[in-house]
């Protein structure tokens, strides 16, 4: 196929997710990226504390605020374009690294049928987050990899990516190490020339460059990556924010990620195993999967989005084993396989794109309106586990509201640390009394999930229920089914 033809067929579904994926995710994609851009433009918003304590890059965030200060030029800023525009920009970037991954596996079109058909990517393609921008990245420099008997030329551009990647987020290049060992051992230049001459001040151009960037975003001197390293390590953040067991990806990261298209993974896998002299590069790249995965497992906070880098390679070995394969079989079996690789993404795809974790995104059109009516003696609390909604990027009115936090525990000597959505979840009405005392000012609107309801009752008799929003079908204890605002009802 054309590779034009290929483009537009990636747009189409990238576009299509920026739409069709209604559903909330992490929190992520939201507080560490648009909310960041927000608070830059337009000068109010919530930076959470990771941006006070300087641990992130502003790279990311920077490219959405550009977005948001064009908007805000040219008066477009309206809610709709702040909430789509970098959906738009995250979609596009996918698209042109899908059209990557093509070219990369050999200009298959079961290529194109197994990354448009993935579930997950459909899911995170379009999503503001770091880790989607990554496996972006990280696609492009697969394809500028000079993998031998491919013919690409041997370039700096993958290096430049890498450097990239490094200075965004330092644990996003784990998967890199083992391919750039295996670019040294192929390289025909020496090993000390290109660690030297390429590979070091490709590295330190880029890490000055961000390292000016966020201390000018910052407002002083820092190394982001170095604070990172520093809070991850001392207070041991991960493991605040939850830990899993160690075979947690292997149990469940990998099979629900990559779901029915683990079974043609596998069998590629076992092929190549048995072939080794045919397929070094697949065997390099089982090798770099095997790692990532061990490193992975070895840290305590897991996560679904983690493993989105390693999407693309698990395709490139299970998209060119399909291709082989299709060579000799039969139409009917052909076709037997593409459907059931289609139907067994298409129910993670609506599901978790259509109805699961809907309701807290789907507030946030009330809350605009409200808002936008009159600011003045609006006050919304959100009485959910802490980041449960976007904030000001998807209200866009300098309304006044606050939300239960969760910030880690930076002070060694107190052991009984308890965070503030902790605290209210250990009993609600008692932190409800100290914050807000019956005779001073209530909340206007309260936002909370329905399962709460009970637990707060004494406040919420002075209110009345407004909105009831579906969320999930699977309600957890502090997640409910429905979400709900509660107006405060004016005295007379
Ligand atoms: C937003 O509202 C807060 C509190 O009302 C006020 O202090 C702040 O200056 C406002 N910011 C902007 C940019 O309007
Ligand atoms: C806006 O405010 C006015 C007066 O306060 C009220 O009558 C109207 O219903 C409000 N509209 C919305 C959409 O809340
Ligand atoms: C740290 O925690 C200890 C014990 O709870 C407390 O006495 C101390 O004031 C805290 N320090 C800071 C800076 O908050
Ligand atoms: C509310 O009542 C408490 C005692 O019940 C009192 O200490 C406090 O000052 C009062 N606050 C206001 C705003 O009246």
């Amino acid at each position: 196929m054309e590779n034009l033809t290929v483009l537009l067929i990636f747009v189409s579904i990238r576009i299509a997710s920026v739409f069709l994926t209604q559903t909330y995710f992490v929190p992520d994609e939201y507080w560490q990226s648009i909310e960041v851009a927000h608070k830059i433009v337009f000068d109010y918003g919530y930076l959470t504390w990771e941006w006070i304590n300087g641990i992130r890059s502003y790279i990311h965030p920077l490219i959405f605020a550009v977005l948001y200060k064009c908007l805000e030029l040219t008066g477009l800023d309206n809610p709709h374009a702040l909430i789509y525009g970098p959906k738009i920009l995250q979609a596009l970037l996918s698209a042109y690294s899908d059209l990557c991954f093509y070219k990369w596996s050999g200009s298959k079109k079961w290529s194109v049928f197994i990354i448009s058909s993935s579930w997950f990517w459909f899911y995170t393609g379009s999503r503001t987050l770091i880790n989607s921008f990554e496996c972006a990245l990280s696609t492009i420099a697969l394809n500028q990899f000079p993998w031998p008997g491919k013919g690409k030329d041997d370039n700096n551009k993958f290096i430049a990516l890498i450097a990239i990647l490094f200075a965004i987020r330092p644990t996003g290049i784990i998967l890199w190490i083992p391919l750039c060992l295996y670019h040294l051992t192929i390289i025909k230049t020496g090993i000390m020339k290109t660690v030297f001459l390429r590979y070091m001040p490709i590295g330190l151009l880029v890490l000055t460059i961000s390292t000016l960037l966020d201390s000018w975003m910052h407002g002083s001197f820092l190394v982001t990556g170095y604070e990172f390293v520093k809070y991850n390590f001392y207070y041991n953040i991960g493991e605040f924010y939850g830990s899993h067991p160690w075979h947690w990806y292997l149990s469940s990261g990998i099979p629900a990620i990559f779901g029915i298209n683990l079974i043609p993974f596998v069998i590629a896998t076992i092929v190549v195993l048995k072939n080794r002299q045919v397929y070094p590069n697949e065997l390099i790249l089982l090798g770099t999967v095997v790692f990532t995965v061990i490193v992975y497992s070895c840290l305590p906070h897991k996560e679904f989005r983690f493993l989105l880098p390693l999407l693309p390679i698990v395709f490139y070995i299970s998209s060119r084993f399909l291709s082989s394969w299709s060579r000799k079989a039969n139409t009917i079996l052909l076709w037997a396989v593409a459907i059931i690789i289609f139907t067994g993404n298409l129910g993670p795809t609506w599901y978790f794109s259509f109805a699961h974790q809907r309701g807290t995104l789907d507030v946030m059109d009330p809350l605009r309106e409200i808002a936008s009516n009159d600011t003045s003696n609006k006050h919304f609390l959100f009485l959910m586990p802490c980041h449960s909604t976007p904030y000001y990027s998807h209200l866009h009115v300098n309304v006044s509201s606050r939300f239960l936090t969760c910030e880690p525990n930076f002070n060694k000597s107190n052991t009984h640390y308890i965070d503030e959505a902790d605290t209210f979840y250990n009993n609600p009405n008692v932190w409800l009394r100290q914050h807000y005392p019956p005779n001073g000012t209530l909340p206007s609107h309260i936002i909370m999930f329905d399962s709460l309801a009970a637990g707060v009752s004494d406040i919420l008799s002075r209110y009345k229920l407004t909105h009831q929003i579906f969320h999930t079908s699977f309600p957890t204890s502090r997640i409910g089914r429905f979400v709900l605002i509660h107006e405060l009802l004016s005295k007379i």
